[in-house]
C-alpha cells in the first residue's frame, strides 16, 4: 500500500514558476526575480510574513495568464500597451484554487500605475497594496539586464523608479526599495543564476502540506495552465486524468492509488510548459526542430517533478508515458520491468484520450477504430496488452467518465475565455 504522499504547496507551485520561465531564455528567472524583488521589499516595509509569503507566490505566478511566447516577451517591455488581459487571465486561473484567491487577487492588478493615488481602485474594485508592490517588483526585474554585470545597472534603474514614483509606483513603496538598494547583496541575488536556491533560504515560507485532496486542486489548476494555452488540447489532461483513474480502478488499484493516478494524469504534460505556444498551436507541419522541442516535454515532467520530495511515485506515473514496454519509446527508453503499472497505465490512456477525444480540426475515433489502433499498439510492444484487453471488457465506462471529464473542463475552459465583467 502506498502511503499518502504530503507535499510542501511552496515548493510545487515554484517548481511550475521555473516550468513556465523554460519557455524562452528571455524570461529564465523572471518569475523568481519578481518573487525575490517582491518579498524583500515587503520585509524592508516591515509587511508581517503572512504577507510577504503572498508576495512570494504572486510574484513566482505574475504572469501565469501570458499564454503566448508573444505574450510573454510583451510583458518584457517597461511600459507595456495592453498589461491587464494576461493579469485577469492569471487571476480568473489562480481563483479557481481556494488556498490561491488571496494571491489571485494581487495577480489581478499587477499593472496597475499608482497614478499619485487614483491606483488604489481599478475600474471600481479595491487594488491591494500588494499588487502596486508586485508591479514595481516586475518593472525593477524588467528593468535589469542580463547584458550587464548588475552592480553597474543600479544607478539607472534607481533613476528610472525614482522618475515614475507617484505616476506608476507607490512613493512609499519606492522609498522601501531605495533603501535596500544601497545593499549589493540585493542585486547580486536578482541577477543569480541560482536564485532558485536562494530565494527559500530568503524567506521565510510557511509550510503548507498538501495531502491527496489539496494536491487534486492544484493539479487541476496546473491542468488548466498547461491545457489552456492551446486550443487543440484545451482539455485533454482532464481527460487523461479520467481515463488513467478510471483504468486503475479497473486494475484493482486502491482508491487512493486512482486518486494519486489522476493527480499524474493532471501533471502528466506539465513539462509542455517550457514550450513556446506558438508551436503546439501550430496549424502547419512541424519543423524537426519544433517537433524535438515537444519531445522534450517529458524530461521537463521528470526534471521539474523531480526536485520535490514524497512526489516520485506520482512522477514516474506521469513523466514516463511516452516511454514503451520494447524500450523504444522516450526519453530514457526505460522497458518491461522498469516501467511501473502505473506508468503503463498512463501511456494507455494518454493515446486512448488523444485518439478519442474531438479536437477543433477533427472528430475523436469512433470505438472500434481506437481499440484497433491501441491493438496494432499492444502487438508491437508498445503498449501492454493486458491493460489494453481490460479497456476492450470496460472500454464504455471508461470513454463515458473521460467524455464527462472533458466536457466539464471544456465548459471551464469557454468560461475562461469569456470572463464575466
Ligand atoms: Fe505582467
Ligand atoms: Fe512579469
Ligand atoms: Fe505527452
Amino acid at each position: 500500500m502506498i502511503k499518502e504522499p504530503q507535499i510542501p504547496m511552496f515548493d510545487l507551485i515554484l517548481s511550475l514558476s521555473t516550468a513556465m520561465d523554460l519557455v524562452s531564455s528571455a524570461v529564465v528567472n523572471h518569475h523568481k526575480q519578481v518573487a525575490y524583488i517582491a518579498s524583500s521589499i515587503g520585509a524592508e516595509l516591515g509587511l508581517p510574513s503572512e504577507q510577504q509569503n503572498e508576495l512570494v507566490l504572486a510574484g513566482a505566478l505574475h504572469d501565469i495568464g501570458a499564454l503566448s511566447l508573444k505574450d510573454r516577451i510583451d510583458t518584457l517591455q517597461f511600459e507595456a500597451e495592453k498589461p491587464h488581459h494576461h493579469a485577469e487571465c492569471g487571476y480568473l486561473l489562480l481563483k479557481m484554487f481556494e488556498p490561491l484567491s488571496s494571491v489571485a487577487a494581487l495577480v489581478r492588478f499587477h499593472h496597475v500605475p499608482w497614478s499619485e493615488g487614483g491606483g488604489s481602485e481599478f475600474k471600481g474594485k479595491q487594488v491591494p497594496m500588494g499588487s502596486h508592490l508586485l508591479h514595481l517588483a516586475d518593472r525593477v526585474a524588467v528593468l535589469v539586464t542580463k547584458q550587464q554585470e548588475v552592480l553597474g545597472q543600479v544607478k539607472r534603474v534607481c533613476e528610472s523608479v525614482v522618475e515614475h514614483s507617484g505616476k506608476m509606483f507607490m512613493p512609499e513603496q519606492v522609498d522601501a526599495f531605495m533603501s535596500l538598494a544601497t545593499k549589493e547583496y540585493f542585486w547580486l541575488g536578482i541577477a543569480s543564476p541560482s536564485i532558485g536556491s536562494i530565494l527559500p533560504g530568503r524567506v521565510r515560507l510557511a509550510t503548507i502540506e498538501l495531502g491527496i485532496k489539496g494536491l487534486l486542486s492544484l493539479a487541476k489548476l496546473f491542468s488548466q495552465i498547461i491545457d489552456f494555452r492551446s486550443r487543440f488540447t484545451a482539455t485533454h489532461s482532464s481527460g487523461v486524468a479520467a481515463s488513467a483513474e478510471s483504468l486503475a480502478r479497473f486494475i484493482g488499484f486502491s482508491e487512493r492509488e486512482c486518486q494519486m493516478m489522476k493527480i499524474a494524469g493532471y501533471l502528466h504534460d506539465l513539462g509542455k510548459l517550457a514550450v513556446p505556444a506558438e508551436i503546439l498551436d501550430k496549424p502547419a507541419k512541424l519543423t524537426e526542430d519544433e517537433f524535438n522541442i515537444i519531445k522534450s516535454h517529458t524530461f521537463y515532467t521528470y526534471s521539474i517533478l523531480e526536485t520535490i520530495s514524497d512526489l516520485d511515485v506520482i512522477n514516474a506515473w506521469a513523466s514516463f508515458h511516452h516511454e514503451s514496454l520494447d524500450g523504444k519509446g522516450y526519453p530514457f527508453h526505460h522497458k518491461g520491468e522498469d516501467l511501473p503499472l502505473g506508468s503503463q497505465i498512463m501511456a494507455v490512456a494518454d493515446v486512448f484520450t488523444a485518439i478519442t477525444e474531438d479536437r477543433p480540426y477533427r472528430k475523436g475515433m469512433t470505438s472500434d477504430r481506437a481499440l484497433q489502433v491501441l491493438q496494432q499498439m499492444a502487438d508491437n510492444s508498445a503498449l501492454d496488452s493486458s491493460i489494453i484487453s481490460l479497456l476492450r471488457l470496460h472500454f464504455d465506462e471508461v470513454n463515458s467518465f473521460r467524455r464527462a471529464a472533458q466536457a466539464a473542463s471544456g465548459e471551464e475552459y469557454q468560461q475562461f475565455l469569456r470572463p464575466e465583467g
